[in-house]
């Protein structure tokens, strides 16, 4: 618990025992369920928490109270890591009213059995204003920000956008800091967060981006990671960026899927050959033994990708497919790829890298693709200088 202004208490609690966030990623310095507390003429909390600290958030928010009673529970976003505790809130204070979207009653009813949920909600439309006092919220529709019935809200006496899972990153406050100021790699597990996330969505960020752009903002309080009290260009630019599809970095990732090594020899040697070209940021990653998170938001990162890969079963070595399905539904667009594929009697690895790029949109394969034979040899030379030329002229 922390007071951020006058009227603001933060309520919000890392989770540092977590192993995998949304059970699939790993967050090694855990995460935090954001969630605040506006005491004004009326009292309203934003968003709860993960049931998994709970206790925790609810011991956070009586001590937040005081002798006060809350007045309004916005919930701005219904995934369960923020939504948990809604049932337990409207169950504690009877006369407590849910804020929310249009879009939301029907998943409440969904998630929650509370008798009549829809008759204590306080709907949203785009523009609507939620008058505490001092404090007016203005609220605006954010569809598929990461689902489809997210709002954020404005709060323009303190110029503060709760931005819901925007500007959200991996990382409790507790380690990573708790104003975006505190914490220089903020971009690192915001990118992995947002890629792996909200990437798919690229076109409802921008539509959000668009209406911010007019709103005087001054913090961004998101529902993951720091509060952004300062430089808000920066992230706002990283986001921009990012939704755009568009490569942030200069660089060339080459991604290896290798059974006993022979692939990775072949990637090695590309990389001799694209430095000795004058390449910068060369750089492998072995996806069997990486994060694939972390793995794919970097091809989303780096303006060229390499693909290295063994075939398997008449197909590609699985953590290939694996890191190619994440790139096709994450909506990979817009690069240029090389591929590399290694069989030792049927080759059959560049055929399927090549149907699964072919389903993502404007992907330009450097030629030639390159086929190793078990173990590469001086004889696979001139295809792989070949395809250093071709990456460095595309
Ligand atoms: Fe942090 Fe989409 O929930």
């Amino acid at each position: 618990m922390r007071k951020i202004t006058d009227d603001v208490i933060y309520i919000g609690v890392d989770d540092l025992e977590i192993d995998l966030f949304e059970s699939q990623y790993r967050v090694p310095q855990g995460v935090s369920y954001n969630s605040y507390l506006i005491l004004d003429a009326k009292v309203a909390i934003m968003d709860t928490a993960d049931f998994r600290k709970g206790e925790e958030w609810k011991a956070n928010l009586r001590k937040a109270l005081g002798d006060r009673t809350p007045d309004y529970l916005v919930v701005h976003h219904l995934e369960p890591d923020h939504s948990s505790m809604i049932a337990e809130v409207l169950e504690k204070y009877p006369d407590v009213q849910v804020v929310t979207g249009v879009r939301s009653i029907k998943m409440l009813q969904q998630f929650f059995d509370t008798p009549d949920i829809a008759g204590r909600c306080i709907t949203m439309k785009e523009g609507d204003v939620l008058d505490l006092g001092t404090h007016k919220l203005h609220f605006y529709a954010a569809p598929m920000v990461h689902w489809p019935e997210v709002m954020v809200s404005f709060d323009e006496y303190e110029g503060a956008l709760y931005s819901a899972d925007g500007f959200g990153k991996f990382g409790a406050l507790s380690e990573c800091g708790f104003y975006s100021s505190e914490d220089p790699d903020w971009s690192e597990e915001a990118r992995r967060y947002y890629i792996n996330i909200v990437g798919k969505y690229g076109g409802p960020v921008q539509n959000l981006l668009k209406k911010a752009a007019t709103l005087p903002i001054k913090s961004i309080r998101p529902l993951h990671g720091p509060i952004i009290n300062e430089d808000l260009g920066k992230y706002i630019t990283l986001y921009d960026t990012w939704s755009s599809y568009v490569p942030e970095s200069k660089g060339i990732m080459i991604a290896v899927a290798s059974i006993y090594g022979g692939t990775m020899q072949a990637a090695e040697k590309l990389k001799e050959l694209l430095e000795s070209k004058g390449a910068e940021n060369v750089f492998i990653r072995d996806l069997c033994r990486t994060d694939i998170s972390r793995n794919v938001s970097d091809a989303f990162r780096y303006e060229k990708l390499v693909l290295a890969a063994s075939s398997y079963d008449n197909g590609v070595f699985t953590p290939m497919h694996n890191f190619l399905h994440l790139l096709q539904i994450k909506c990979y667009t817009g690069r240029t790829v090389g591929i590399i594929e290694n069989g030792s009697w049927a080759p059959s690895a560049a055929r399927v890298m090549n149907e699964m790029l072919c389903q993502m949109s404007n992907i330009t394969i450097a030629e030639p693709t390159v086929t190793i034979r078990s173990r590469m040899k001086s004889t696979d030379y001139p295809a792989l200088e070949q395809l250093a030329v071709a990456l460095l002229q595309e």
